[in-house]
């Protein structure tokens, strides 16, 4: 059984769409399980770049299967638009399927996540994810199987969400609202164009597993994002954990053998909300600057700090961790030290779990242990004993306070920038 759930560790952006691509060179079939167009998973091959939101990073390869499973939300229109930008491309989707059980993101869903932000401020990407789940767990969500039901039972149930939607969004924010026969309309034409790809996910993605072919489950976002698990408030709607791969996809625990938390060599986060190891100097600039923290959706600067290793750890439990990968190793070339958060003070305490509440974790001040920094330009190693000795101390310190392998490092964001500690897919 191959079945792996690969994971961000930290608040999203780890590089997980360059480690799903790297291994989807063998990997049978690749699955994304929640989030939805929040998301951007950036590949570059050779000198091109792909910047993917809802279609699996599993794409390039066409003799890959690439799952929207039923708990993603789907921007339909996005996910032509990304169809579409592909095949002008060259690149083959005919082996993409998208679950029929899907919600669907409507457009008062991203006019709603927009004026609930402002009053809410956490800062979300606008996409209308945290509206379109709450609907669906209100149980008033419209699911990719209903645009295919009978035309007037479809339009009946439109007409009453859009009127309820009109009320909150004329009544209390004094904005107009939807003509339910547009967003009727609008519904129609996107799912009648993405009828090839509809399919029952689930039972495509246990049957992959019992043949023994290799899956990998796609994370989107990261632990600390996780609606449960996450900075709650400062999070998104979905389970970005392991554990949401199975409620997300239609799939056992059982049928579960490995997973990878990737983990950034340093931290970063977009939006709002606590951050202990944040470097609000010229440090933080620097990282910003150098690993190019700027978000792939919404084109915000990311926040930037130390790696924390409180965070990995947590991230090691409420995941079942087996493995890592670390990315943007080389970014932190030519600093002449390096800091690990390797607790929390707190109220003349020192934590090593991550905090339940936010109250406490706002006023969390990290401890630090220093490591040297390494001088040389690690950008082409294709071999781990090739690393500056100060490179391999890093990640060997890494691996000691957290207890989990590393199996890839990525030095690059080119497909070829990754040695290769281990195999996930033999
Ligand atoms: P994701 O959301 O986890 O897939 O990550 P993003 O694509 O949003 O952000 C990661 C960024 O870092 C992208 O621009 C990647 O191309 C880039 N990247 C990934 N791995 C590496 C690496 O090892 N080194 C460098 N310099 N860039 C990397
Ligand atoms: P990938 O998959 C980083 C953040 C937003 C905001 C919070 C809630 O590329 O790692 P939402 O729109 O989901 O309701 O926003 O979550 N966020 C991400 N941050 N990477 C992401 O995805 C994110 N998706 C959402 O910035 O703080
Ligand atoms: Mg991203």
């Amino acid at each position: 059984m191959s079945a792996t759930v690969l994971i961000g560790s930290q608040w999203g952006d780890e590089g997980k769409g360059k480690i799903t691509d790297f291994l989807a060179e063998k990997a049978d079939c690749v699955v994304r399980y929640q989030g939805g167009s929040n998301a951007g998973h950036t590949v570059e091959v050779a000198h091109e770049q792909f910047k993917l939101h809802l279609i699996p990073s599993g794409i390039l390869y066409p003799n890959t299967l690439c799952i929207i499973a039923n708990g993603v939300v789907v921007d339909m229109g996005k996910v032509i638009e990304e169809l579409e930008s592909l095949k002008a491309r060259g690149i083959d989707t005919s082996n993409l399927r998208l679950s029929l059980k899907a919600p669907v993101v409507m457009p008062y869903h991203k006019k709603i996540d927009e004026l609930e932000d402002q009053a809410s401020l956490i800062g979300t990407t606008k996409r209308g994810i945290g509206p379109a789940y709450a609907d669906k767990i209100n149980r008033i969500g419209v699911r990719i199987c209903d645009c295919l039901e009978e035309a007037s039972w479809l339009e009946k149930k439109v007409k009453k969400i859009v009127e309820y939607k009109n009320r909150i969004i004329e009544g209390i924010y004094q904005e107009e609202g939807f003509d339910y026969r547009l967003v009727l309309d609008q519904v129609l034409e996107q799912v009648n164009y993405l009828k090839p790809y509809l399919a029952d996910t689930s039972f495509l993605i246990y049957e992959a597993i019992k043949q023994g072919k290799k899956v990998l489950f796609e994370g989107a976002q990261g632990t600390l994002l996780d609606i449960d698990h996450g900075t709650y408030p400062y999070v998104t709607s979905s389970h970005p954990i392991s554990g949401g791969a199975c409620v997300g996809a239609g799939i056992g625990p059982t049928q579960i053998s490995r997973v990878l938390g990737v983990a950034k060599a340093y931290t970063t986060r977009v939006g709002e909300g606590p951050f202990p190891t944040e470097l609000n100097d010229e440090m933080g600039d620097l990282l910003r600057q150098r690993g190019a923290e700027f978000g792939t959706t919404t084109g915000r600067p990311r926040r930037c700090g130390w790696l924390d290793t409180v965070i990995l750890r947590y991230a090691t439990r409420v995941n079942g961790m087996t493995d890592m990968a670390i990315t943007k190793l080389d970014v932190l070339d030519g600093f002449e030290t390096l800091k690990i958060c390797v607790a929390y003070r707190y109220q003349g305490r020192l934590l090593y779990e991550f905090p339940e509440s936010l109250g406490v974790l706002e006023q969390c001040v990290p401890e630090y242990i220093e490591m040297p920094g390494w001088q040389e330009d690690i950008s082409g190693i294709k071999r781990l004993k090739d690393l500056p000795a100060n490179a391999r101390s890093y990640l060997r310190k890494i691996e000691e306070i957290t207890g989990v392998k590393q199996c890839l490092v990525a030095v690059g964001a080119k497909r070829d920038q990754t040695i290769v500690k281990c195999e996930i897919f033999d």
